[in-house]
């Protein structure tokens, strides 16, 4: 305890020293939450983030969370420094959709607007003319499909096909998903609910179907966490990774949480739906990116200022 104490310590004075401040989500380690809301700096979804880094004066931002976090703030402040605690922090999502192969994707369906979802690369995200989060990607494609659009969508299937079901839209789909929220089952999480009448079913929309049919609030993970403060209920079953309860047993504290469960927790693993990648995210990390330099973002010119344009119109959109 003494030595995590010295460890913030030393990451506070960096911070100040180094004109820094950190971004974290929801989903990494509890103390470097803490550490973000104690420094001034913020605990947020994906658009909340990118919206915070892009806003913020720091000169530094140090993006706890995953890779794409940390390009998405590159791309739309080109003139700070961005470091990341680990690098190798990368997506289910990201690794599925290989740029090279989502261009010949595009390539093959010129008629399409191309909306891609945040947990993509910076390549991919050149090539898209939207960049959406979980927090807007509905009222997105309703606006696009209200002006007679048709979607090229990647690459998260689940979150496509919410999409699809609630707008209506011609969404031709990419096949993607996220291992974490991928793993929730419907049928356990329909016997959950009769062990716990009148909860509250909260599901990320990158959960299967069948979870996501049974949800009472749909949404991000700050539209997940809202739900937990304003909405009374006896208990609260939530489908999306569990480091997000961190946050919520402070913002709503007395309230009874219940992970829903996945293939693994129903049985042995109390813990199934958690990140690796955000896992990879520690107090030790972001004090030797501060000390060392290390761990800073690079996005080529050309790629950023293409994937910029497509960022930038959903946070006009948003705004
Ligand atoms: P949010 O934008 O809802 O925070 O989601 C990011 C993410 O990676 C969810 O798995
Ligand atoms: Fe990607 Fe899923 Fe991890 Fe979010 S929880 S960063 S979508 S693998």
């Amino acid at each position: 305890a003494a030595e995590k104490a010295e460890v913030i310590e030393r990451i506070k004075a960096q911070l100040k020293a180094q004109n820094a401040v950190l971004v974290a989500h929801y989903y990494v380690d509890g103390d470097l939450q803490d550490l973000a809301l104690a420094t001034g700096g913020c605990v947020s979804d994906s658009l909340e983030m990118a919206r915070f880094g892009r806003d913020h004066a720091a000169q530094t931002l140090v993006v706890a969370g995953v890779k794409f976090m940390g390009e998405s703030a590159k791309i739309l402040s080109p003139e700070k420094r961005v470091l990341m605690p680990d690098l190798d922090a990368t997506c289910s999502l990201d690794l599925g959709c290989e740029a090279d192969d989502f261009a010949r994707f595009c390539d093959a369906h010129p008629d399409r607007k191309v909306v891609v979802y945040a947990n993509t690369s910076a390549a991919v995200k050149a090539r898209a003319d939207w960049m959406v989060t979980s927090s807007c990607a509905l009222s997105i494609v309703q606006h696009l499909k209200d002006q007679g659009e048709k979607i090229l969508w990647a690459p998260d299937r689940h979150l496509g096909r919410y999409i699809e079901k609630q707008t209506g839209a011609d969404m031709l789909m990419w096949n993607g998903a996220c291992i974490v929220h991928d793993e929730f089952k419907g049928l356990e999480l329909d016997l959950l609910k009769k062990d716990h009448p009148g909860a509250l079913v909260l599901v990320h929309p990158e959960s299967p179907e069948s979870v996501v049919a049974q949800a009472d609030v749909v949404g991000s993970t700050s539209q997940l966490l809202k739900a937990v403060m304003e909405i009374d209920a006896p208990a609260y079953i939530v489908a999306t990774d569990n480091g997000i309860l961190h946050r919520m047993r402070q913002l709503a504290p007395g309230k009874k949480l219940i992970e829903a469960p996945t293939a693994g927790n129903s049985a042995t693993c109390k813990s199934c739906a958690h990140c690796p990648w955000m896992a990879m995210n520690a107090l030790q990390g972001v004090l030797a990116c501060l000390e060392q330099g290390s761990g800073e973002i690079q996005v080529d010119e050309a790629t950023r200022v293409k994937a910029h344009g497509c960022i930038d119109r959903m946070l006009d959109f948003v705004a």
